[in-house]
């Protein structure tokens, strides 16, 4: 796959709450999600061994990034973190050029459009700052798949709020069905449900969950 062009895409990472909270993020408690999340794309990763490069987008500190690379597959982990990309190089060393880390903005990132899958676990679209970014995103996600590419999303709804057990805490990053539905015309829908599910990621993120599953595909005939 094609590097971004460096020059004309690379904005600035703007305040990245990460600089504290990768501190406390790669713990064995945090593995509940990225590891349920993982059980069901594990074979969409293995049928994607022999083809391009995973995208993994906001793939923090690695946790689903290592997983791919360790079942056969090469994979490109996107995050807009030093300090989360610090701790995802280390996880990865051993998988050697399988895998590939890059400092970008997903809102700001260009991609040869070759990816097969596009993955993104554990609320990064919470953490977009808003929807317009987030359809910034997708759109650009859009553009790096090949045409019938897949789209693996996960995120929490506005109910999540009420329960606050993890993800951030405004109303504005948080997503209903009807709202991603009618926001993404760019892409077919294969599936799209939120579900309320117990998930235990240690200390103040723990309980009852507002989640939503997202999978989509870029048309086959598009341009
Ligand atoms: C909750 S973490 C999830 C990390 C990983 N996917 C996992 O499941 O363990 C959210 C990640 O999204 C990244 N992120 C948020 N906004 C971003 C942006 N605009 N560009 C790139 N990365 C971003 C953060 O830096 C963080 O690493």
């Amino acid at each position: 796959m094609r590097e971004p062009d460096a020059t004309r895409y690379s904005h600035p990472v703007r305040s990245d709450p990460y600089e504290v909270f990768s501190r406390v993020y790669d713990q064995d408690v945090h593995l509940e999600i990225p590891q349920a999340f993982y059980r069901t794309l594990r074979p969409l990763v293995r049928d994607a061994r022999k083809g391009p490069p995973i995208l993994d987008l906001g793939c923090g500190s690695g946790l689903v990034t290592e997983r791919i690379a360790a079942d056969g597959a090469s994979v490109i982990g996107i995050d807009g973190s030093k300090p989360m990309l610090a701790l995802a190089r280390r996880r990865c060393r051993r998988w050697g050029d399988r895998v590939r880390l890059l400092h970008r903005r997903l809102d700001a990132m260009r991609l040869a459009p070759e990816a097969h899958l596009a993955l993104a676990c554990g609320d990064v679209i919470n953490h977009l700052p808003r929807l317009p970014v987030v359809k910034r995103v997708l759109g650009s996600v859009r553009r790096a798949l090949a045409p019938g590419g897949l789209l693996i999303v996960q995120g929490y709804t506005p109910k999540q709020l009420e329960y606050g057990t993890g993800g951030p805490k405004r109303a504005e990053n948080m997503y209903t069905a009807k709202l991603l539905r009618e926001s993404f015309g760019m892409l077919d829908i294969l599936h799209l449900a939120e579900h309320e599910d117990v998930v235990d990621e240690g200390a103040g993120h723990r309980g009852l969950s507002a989640l939503i599953d997202l999978v989509a595909r870029r048309p086959a005939a598009s341009s």
